[in-house]
């Protein structure tokens, strides 16, 4: 049985897939109603909360494999890996990004300790890391759907943005066939770097109508998000990233989908169609 640990972006399409190939899978989530497609899914749901190190022990019973992924709290996510290490999990999947201890950004750092928690751990695992997901593109809808413009921080970069649908897809591969992926890290990215001029055009095919991009100071960008809803310190760690990615921090490719999905990891091009309706 394989343990999910949250069914975001990744874990619910993580979930959904080994549950198509038959493999026996859990989800650990919070709130069961937000578990209730899964469960229709076929997959087995566990409630519980990632703060309560109880809940996640009655979720980890007879578990051999699991996919660490969650908003990587670190004290929430060290609780996961003490409760695999105490139920003598086989193997994990984190979900990670370009961690380091030295980054500006803290959501990195936070990734690094959690790295380091299981690496501690003598626990088998694989890293999963992964450049920026298209889906936090979907965070534009609305603004586009009003404006029929978008702007960032992230200047004239490029970014090898992954799907994250993907991410779930080597995650499961991974947790269900272990064996030959322990001690690997994977760098997961869609086919090509593209900026924000790139994703503008690719909308404007898309909606038939021309979609502009407008490069925005880190105190625009970070203002434009906290009026849009999200928590200071989340827009602060957000604007950091896009600035990093202005300056090329995000332009890298690799063809570790690929290589683990044995076939083309989707483009931008691929999402936008799929997700129409959000940008519509
Ligand atoms: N976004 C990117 O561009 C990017 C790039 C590289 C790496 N990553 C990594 O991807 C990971 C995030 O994955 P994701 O995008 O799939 O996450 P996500 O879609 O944001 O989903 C997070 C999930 O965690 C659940 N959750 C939050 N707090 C919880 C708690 N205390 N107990 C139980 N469940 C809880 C949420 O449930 P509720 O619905 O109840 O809140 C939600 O289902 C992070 O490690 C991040 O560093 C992201």
């Amino acid at each position: 049985m394989i343990l999910i640990a949250t069914a975001g972006k990744v874990g619910s399409e993580a979930a959904r897939l080994l549950t198509q190939h038959q493999v026996p899978v859990r989800v650990l989530v919070r709130d069961p109603k937000k578990g209730e497609e899964l469960a229709n899914a076929g997959v087995e749901i566990a409630v519980g909360d990632l703060d309560v190190p109880e809940s996640i022990d009655e979720a980890m019973v007879g578990i051999t494999a699991l996919v660490l992924v969650s908003p990587a709290v670190p004290a929430q996510e060290l609780n996961v890996i003490g409760s695999a290490a105490r139920a003598g999990v086989e193997h994990v999947v984190k979900a990670t990004n370009k961690a380091s201890a030295d980054s500006p950004i803290a959501r990195r750092r936070g990734q690094t300790e959690i790295e380091a928690g299981l690496a501690a751990s003598g626990l088998a695992y694989t890293l999963l890391r992964s450049n920026a997901y298209m889906q936090n593109t979907l965070l534009l809808g609305p603004v586009i759907a009003k404006r029929s413009s978008f702007g960032s921080s992230a200047g004239k970069g490029l970014a090898g943005m992954v799907d994250s649908r993907d991410v779930g897809a080597v995650a499961a591969e991974i947790a269900a066939s272990p064996a030959s992926h322990a001690g690997k890290t994977y760098w997961l990215s869609g086919p090509e770097s593209i900026s924000n001029y790139d994703v503008a055009d690719v909308l404007s095919r898309l909606l038939g109508r021309t979609i502009t991009y407008q490069e925005l100071s880190f105190d625009e960008h970070k203002s434009a998000m906290v009026s849009a809803g999200l928590p200071e310190a989340i827009a602060e760690q957000n604007a950091q990233a896009f600035s990093l990615t202005a300056e090329g921090d995000a332009e890298w490719v690799s063809d570790d989908v690929q290589a683990i999905l044995e076939r083309k990891a989707r483009s931008y091009e691929q999402f936008a169609a799929d997700y129409a309706a959000a940008f519509s």
